[in-house]
């Protein structure tokens, strides 16, 4: 039988990459997430008491133009809640409430599913009620959740998915130092309608290297 031939370059990528993961710090976060510090923002896990605040939030015509869309009562809320701590015990997925300086409630959340078992691979989406747009809530909220998947989770790659003509969207994606890898036609739909998207990526490789951006806000 033909041997494989050897390729110098996957033994040194490989290499790179078990010396990543092993850097990933260690934290019981399916059993509770821990709280995270960013400026004006905390974030922690999402409480059942969260589900009024975040209806009355991420229901608004202008959140939902572009996502899924999100329960419409607060018993749903309640049960989505009940359902991003199963899934986080399973260890598939995290949910961080976004808790602006002031406030006590959740005013949007940050989710990471697994795309892979090891967690390897993972995508993430987010939702902010829109008296928070363009504060900053989101972008500081943003960069500690990715440094978590990444150093504590262990995410290599962190997908996101945003339709084409959602510029905010797409907007805060860049500013985080994401990258637009392609467009996946017809691959969303929202409200009846079929829309594009655009597939970005962070990798652990290059948010280690340099956080992007993080002197220029
Ligand atoms: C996505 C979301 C969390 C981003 O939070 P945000 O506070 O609006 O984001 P930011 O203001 O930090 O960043 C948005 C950037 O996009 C820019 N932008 C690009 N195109 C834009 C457009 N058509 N309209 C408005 N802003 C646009 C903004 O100027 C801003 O960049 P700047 O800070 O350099 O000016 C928030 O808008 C939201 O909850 N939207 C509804 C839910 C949603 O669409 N989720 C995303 C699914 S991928």
């Amino acid at each position: 039988m033909e041997a494989m031939p050897f390729r110098a370059e996957l033994g040194e990528a490989a290499t790179l990459e078990r010396q990543n993961r092993s850097q990933v710090v260690s934290s019981d976060w399916r059993a509770a997430l821990p709280v995270l510090h960013a400026a004006g923002v905390t974030l922690r896990q999402l409480r059942t008491r969260d589900a009024a605040p975040l209806l009355a939030m991420l229901t608004t015509e202008e959140v939902t133009r572009f996502i899924s869309p999100p329960p419409t009562t607060v018993e749903g809320f309640e049960r989505f809640i009940a359902w991003t701590l199963r899934q986080q015990a399973a260890g598939k997925y995290v949910c961080f409430g976004i808790v602006p300086r002031g406030h006590e409630a959740a005013v949007g959340l940050i989710q990471v599913r697994a795309l892979e078992s090891d967690f390897s691979r993972a995508e993430w989406g987010f939702a902010v009620g829109s008296e928070f747009w363009g504060t900053g809530v989101f972008y500081e909220s943003a960069k500690v959740v990715v440094d978590f998947a990444i150093r504590t989770i262990g995410v290599h790659r962190l997908e996101a998915r945003a339709a084409v003509a959602n510029g905010r969207g797409n907007g805060a994606l860049m500013k985080l130092g994401a990258i637009q890898e392609a467009v996946l036609r017809q691959s969303l739909l929202c409200r009846g309608q079929r829309m594009d998207q655009v597939l970005w990526c962070i990798l652990d490789v290059d948010w280690r290297r340099e956080p992007p951006r993080f002197r220029m806000h």
